[in-house]
């Protein structure tokens, strides 16, 4: 067993906006989106850069680990909507927390988290650091046609921290995949200025905002869950109700609530913090580990799952144990 997670940590924009307040410029209702999606209200940048938010969660985290930024080996970052495309999200982390130890990213959208902390175990359990800072953070913001009604009323902003030490009972099993897909859920890159590219002249307005196949996404989210949860108790050797927490990726209540009932989970177990926070992509499960661990709502050796699914269409779920 390679790690345990010796502290967490989480920050939002100040700014919180209700659902009404969407519909002042957009054709939706307060209604639609609380019975459709489960969300009420999310945090969106103001005034904060990405780099605030992530710097301040790993901040908490270290605080809640009681170990200093010098002591870090690793720092990994999970994004896709940095404030720069170079350099990494985590060297500018590690810039502001004021360590030079090895930095950067991962990106694998919405599972980005799950796949940080798979190569954050492979380096502890290889020796090669003792303690790893994971973050995840997104500006889901900047990604969004703010006149596209079917996804910008969906995401926040937001970024969650945890430490890892070398040693404990974690991982029980990880479980990641990846089924091609560059349509169902996209955001195009930098389209440049080159006057030798021919995607230059084609690029039309909005060409960098989030496009998404809501009904595909949402089938894939449900059975990705279940799919996700029978391989880790297969991968794990232990039985469903042998797990205590469920934390799934925060994109939809009806997605919760379908694979819920599909697996007969209780639903007690499986958390939610999206009418808050609205879908922060790879933050969602850091954010929600975070808010359980702060309200005391984790007990010592709880078995926890994480699933998280999105772009690519990618999924990242482990098995964990909290110490
Ligand atoms: O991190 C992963 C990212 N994304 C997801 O996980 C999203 C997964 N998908 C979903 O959560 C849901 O598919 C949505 C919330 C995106 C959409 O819910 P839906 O129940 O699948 O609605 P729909 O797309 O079938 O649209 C139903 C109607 C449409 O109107 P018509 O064609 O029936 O007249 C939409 O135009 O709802 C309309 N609609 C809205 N109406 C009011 C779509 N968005 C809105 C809106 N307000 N914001």
């Amino acid at each position: 067993m390679a790690f345990h997670i010796i502290g967490t940590g989480s920050a939002l924009p100040s700014r919180s906006v209700t659902n009404v307040e969407l519909s002042e410029f957009l054709d939706t209702s307060d209604e639609w989106i609380v019975t459709r999606t489960g969300i009420r209200t999310r945090r969106l940048c103001t005034v904060e850069s990405l780099d605030d938010l992530a710097v301040e969660a790993s901040r908490q985290a270290l605080d809640d680990a009681g170990i200093a930024a010098a002591d870090l080996d690793l720092i990994i970052c999970s994004t896709t909507t940095g404030d720069h495309i170079i350099p990494a999200e985590a060297c500018a982390i590690a810039g502001r927390l004021g360590v030079a130890c090895p930095a950067f990213d991962v990106s694998a959208a919405c599972a980005g988290f799950v796949y940080a902390l798979d190569v954050a175990d492979g380096f502890l359990e290889r020796g090669r650091a003792r303690n790893v800072l994971v973050v995840a953070a997104e500006k889901m913001s900047r990604a969004l046609d703010w006149t596209d009604r079917a996804t910008c009323v969906l995401f926040g902003d937001g970024a969650a921290a945890c430490v890892l030490a070398a040693g404990g009972a974690s991982p029980l099993a990880f479980e990641l995949s990846c089924m091609p897909d560059t349509e169902s859920l996209a955001v195009s890159g930098i389209v440049g200025t080159s006057p030798f590219d021919s995607s230059v002249r084609d690029a039309g307005d909005g060409a960098h905002a989030l496009k998404m196949d809501g009904r595909r996404v949402f089938k894939f989210g449900v059975t990705t869950i279940c799919n996700a949860v029978e391989a880790l108790c297969e991968h794990a050797q232990i039985d469903i109700d042998d797990i205590d927490r469920f934390i799934f990726h925060q994109a939809n209540e009806r997605i919760l609530a379908a694979a819920t009932a599909r697996l007969g989970l209780d639903d007690a177990k499986v958390a939610r913090t999206l009418a808050d926070t609205g879908n922060i992509s790879s933050a969602c499960i850091p954010y929600t580990l975070d808010t359980l661990a702060r309200d005391g709502s984790l007990a010592p050796g709880d078995l926890i799952a994480l699933v998280g699914f999105g772009a690519g269409l990618a999924t990242g779920s482990a098995l964990i144990r909290w110490e």
